[in-house]
């Protein structure tokens, strides 16, 4: 099974990719838990050759909250030696996610074989200074993926993995276990979301918000409570790019992997 979540395309891609090589099937893991969660996140494999994989994009140098979430819920059952796999997608550097991961499911007794990033275009425009990628440095990435990919297949199939093929830029102490955290407790729920006049009442934030926090009223998109994880699903899907968070994204790109192209 390929349990993946994205907000944009690239985990999304990625999965896909994950799910031709390995014939494994996939499941969309904000899908899964809306659909599970008053009975539990039960997931029972299908024998011992079952291969199970966890792909979602970087957040904050860890896991997306999403991810998180599910991973911490997951009742796995019939787990019999099974190799179990995780990738992460990031814009260049993922700190210590790897550990992260790795500690969250061994604490529910899942032995993570192996832990792979891939650099892809990255899609963060919430803060002050960062933005899409530039036109070239987009197109290199997403040039560069399926020979990344291809890497990532082989190395599976050969149980040869090794460190370096996890991207970090330094610092990812600080990055993943101060940072992270601080994501976690102060940025997350927060949103300065909000529709524009170029709103065409399309509905389609709504449906592609993983945590079901956006609802239309009078044909507008409107994000109540706190449960938003700053996916960013719904500023960049925006067919008619009429979201804005705060002044902060005003100007700036936006991005979905072709993969998303007319969803
Ligand atoms: C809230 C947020 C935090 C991010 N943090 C990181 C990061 O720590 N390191 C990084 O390289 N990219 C970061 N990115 C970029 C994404 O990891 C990258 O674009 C990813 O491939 C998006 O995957 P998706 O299209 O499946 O959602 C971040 C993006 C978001 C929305």
């Amino acid at each position: 099974m390929v349990f993946y979540f994205s907000a944009t395309g690239n985990s999304l891609w990625v999965a896909q990719y994950i799910s031709n090589a390995f014939n494994e099937p996939l499941c969309e893991v904000s899908g899964f838990i809306r659909k599970h969660s008053a009975e539990g996140l039960k997931y029972t494999l299908r024998d011992e050759a079952e291969m199970l994989f966890f792909v979602f994009p970087v957040h904050s140098w860890g896991p997306a909250l999403v991810m998180l979430h599910f991973i911490r819920e997951l009742q796995l059952s019939g787990l019999k030696g099974n190799c179990v796999f995780a990738i992460g997608t990031c814009g260049d550097d993922c700190g210590y996610t790897d550990r992260i991961v790795r500690k969250e499911l061994a604490d529910k007794c899942i032995p993570l074989e192996a832990f792979f990033s891939l650099k892809m275009p990255n899609n963060y425009i919430l803060m002050r200074g960062f933005g899409v990628d530039p036109e070239p440095v987009k197109d290199e990435k997403l040039a560069m993926a399926p020979s990344s990919m291809e890497q990532i297949v082989k190395a599976i199939n050969t149980r040869s993995y090794s460190e370096s093929q996890i991207l970090r830029t330094g610092m990812s102490w600080l990055k993943s276990y101060v940072v992270y955290p601080v994501f976690k407790r102060f940025v997350i729920g927060r949103q300065s979301f909000r529709s524009t006049d170029a709103c065409i009442s399309c509905g389609l934030c709504a449906k592609v918000c993983p945590t079901g926090m956006i609802v239309m009223q009078n044909g507008k998109p409107v994000w109540q409570g706190r449960d938003c994880v700053q996916c960013t699903a719904c500023i960049h899907r925006c067919p008619a790019k009429a979201i804005e968070f705060g002044k902060v994204s005003v100007g700036k790109g936006r991005y979905v992997h072709p993969v998303l192209a007319g969803k």
